[in-house]
């Protein structure tokens, strides 16, 4: 063997031993807890905000006259990405929220207790991360999805890409509580 050839094993074998070493403790020096270190985002969906998961007060909707509030919840719906697991309201992982079945009920005390206290098969609960206004907000603009509140209230087409006709223009969704056939609720409007 050349000395070439040796000293490259010995370098091989030396960059080796660094390439398969495991760090089980490793301590960052440069992580540690920092009083001047600021949080950037007051949004922080993993930290509870404090104090018990509320219900909701009554069964009206504080917002649904309100075209900015509805406006607002839109944002809110993208921001908090309900949109992930809902998409623009049509459904994917999550139920569709702009069609007439429910459920758990489309009344604003039902979606609000959906939103803050979540549901049993896959819906996160948002009590305590949310603020209650927001909560508000947002159930405003879910009833706007499917037509529920009065078109000029309702918000228009927006700036950004959107697959559906804007919630201003859509004709109102009757609903179909869980439990209740579109066959029943035919007869019951009979
Ligand atoms: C991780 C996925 C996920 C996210 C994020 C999510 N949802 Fe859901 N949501 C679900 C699933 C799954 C259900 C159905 C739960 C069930 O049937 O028990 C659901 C149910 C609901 C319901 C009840 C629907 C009905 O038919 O009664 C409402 C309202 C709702 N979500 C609104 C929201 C809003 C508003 C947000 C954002 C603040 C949100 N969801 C974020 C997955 C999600």
């Amino acid at each position: 063997m050349t000395r070439a050839a040796a000293a490259m094993l010995v370098f091989a074998l030396l960059a080796g031993c660094e390439r398969e070493e495991r760090h089980f403790r490793a301590e960052r020096e440069n992580t540690g807890p920092n009083a001047s270190a600021l949080r950037q985002s007051l949004n922080q969906p993993g930290v509870a905000l404090g104090g018990p998961v509320k219900p909701p007060g009554d069964n009206t909707s504080m917002y649904d006259d309100n075209a900015y509030a509805v406006g607002e919840g839109r944002r809110l719906y993208r921001w908090y990405n309900c949109g992930g697991c809902h998409a623009n309201g049509g459904g994917n992982i999550g139920p569709a929220l702009m069609d007439s079945e429910w459920r758990y009920g489309s009344d604003p005390a039902s979606l609000y207790q959906s939103i803050v206290q979540g549901r049993p098969n896959g819906m996160p609960s948002y009590g305590g991360h949310v603020p209650d206004d927001q909560v508000w907000k947002i159930v405003a603009y879910v009833r706007a999805m499917g037509g529920g509140v009065r078109a000029d209230v309702a918000p228009s087409r927006g700036d950004s890409l959107y697959p559906g006709k804007p919630e201003n223009v859509r004709s109102p969704q009757p609903a179909i509580e869980k439990g209740e056939s579109k066959a029943e609720q035919a007869l019951e409007v009979r």
